[in-house]
């Protein structure tokens, strides 16, 4: 497990202290992937660079399984940076080295001899998609086979612990896919705890199980990301999710009045789905309970994350009333909140 205890991080700089840190206090379980999520600036790089030493915490303590790494030093801490891979925006790969001499490089460093770290790279190079590329040189390479280079890179020493900081944030949203997928089969495959920093929600909801979110070098608000997502309370937070999820999670009344402007007929229903529901085909299995009525969907949105579906859907049923009840009824047993926005 990882812990950050009153962490603090101060730079002097000339134009005096800047709070890159503050109080941080952030536990993260093996095994998990865990997003902190900020605008640039506000302390998410300065925070993973003191789980692999990089930085030193001004006060407060970071421990990996009980050692304290803000204390280690020399040797030992080299000793506990090969538990930790890291990968980054820019790959930070080697240009004049192909993908295999690339991958070989960390075990190397590690005193491998060459025929084992060759064995050792066309394992990894074949693990992260790269089979048939080990001769080529990172400048022919796409933007994703670069990030893959680098995940093989960083998993070469075998670690603990991967970092990822903006990993994903050069590349196209297609390219963005394939590589998040690569890490969540990675972190199921070896077991490995990612902590992946970015500046894109999108990210988070597709990999992570638990968020932080960090503003002006303060966690401001933390936890498994279905909850933060569905009720976030700090301002940034909602700033993250309105950009990604329909304003109507957050803020439904300017939406509602839109809607009943607009279909001023019928029973105009939001649906909540938080969790496994919207898994199920709960909607059409009401239809075809309740056949005389008619559906239109006149919104909505469902966003898939690791922990189940979340959205909002807005319909508007017309019909019998008995059987819009009975609709209405059969949702909540189906345990989807719903809210009648309006009566006939
Ligand atoms: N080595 C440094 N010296 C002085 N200030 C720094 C240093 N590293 C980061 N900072 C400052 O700390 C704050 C947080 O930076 P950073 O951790 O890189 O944020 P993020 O990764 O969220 O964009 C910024 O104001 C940045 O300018
Ligand atoms: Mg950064």
């Amino acid at each position: 497990m990882i812990e950050f205890k009153d962490v603090t991080k101060t730079f002097n700089t000339k134009q005096g202290a800047v709070h890159a840190v503050q109080d941080v206090n952030l536990k993260i379980e093996d095994g998990h992937i865990y997003g902190i999520v900020g605008y640039s600036g506000a302390g998410k790089s300065t925070l993973i660079r003191m789980l692999n030493g990089l930085e030193t915490p001004t006060t407060g303590t970071v421990t990996i399984d009980d050692v304290e790494i803000s204390a280690l030093g020399g040797a030992k801490l080299r000793e506990q940076r090969h538990k930790i891979g890291m990968i980054f925006q820019h790959f930070n790969l080697l240009w004049s080295r192909t993908v295999l001499q690339n991958i070989m490089f960390p075990l190397e460093i590690a005193g491998q001899s060459k025929a084992e770290a060759k064995k050792q790279a066309e394992h990894l190079a074949d693990l992260v998609g790269l089979a048939g590329r080990e001769q080529a040189y990172p400048s022919e390479l796409s933007g994703g086979q670069k990030q893959r280079v680098g995940i093989a890179r960083a998993l070469a020493n075998d670690p603990q612990i991967l970092l990822s900081d903006e990993a994903t944030s050069a590349l196209d949203p297609q390219t963005t896919d394939e590589v998040l997928d690569l890490l969540l089969d990675i972190n199921k495959k070896l077991h490995l705890t990612i902590v992946l920093i970015t500046h894109e929600m999108h990210v988070i909801r597709k990999i992570a199980d638990h968020v932080a979110v960090m503003e002006s070098g303060k966690i401001v608000e933390q936890g498994p990301v279905l909850e933060v997502f569905k009720r976030p309370k700090q301002a940034v937070t909602k700033r993250f999710v309105n950009e990604e999820v329909t304003p109507s999670l957050t803020d439904t009344t300017a939406v509602v009045d839109q809607l009943l402007a607009k279909y001023p007929k019928g029973t105009i229903v939001q649906l909540t789905f938080h969790g496994d529901q919207a898994k199920l085909p709960i909607v059409s299995e009401m239809l075809k309970q309740y056949g005389g009525l008619d559906l239109n969907i006149i919104e909505g949105t469902i966003h898939q994350t690791q922990e189940g579906s979340i959205g909002t859907l807005y319909i508007q049923l017309t019909g019998e009333q008995a059987e819009i009840d009975g609709a209405l009824a059969y949702l909540q047993k189906m345990r989807v909140e719903t809210e009648v926005l309006n009566r006939e």
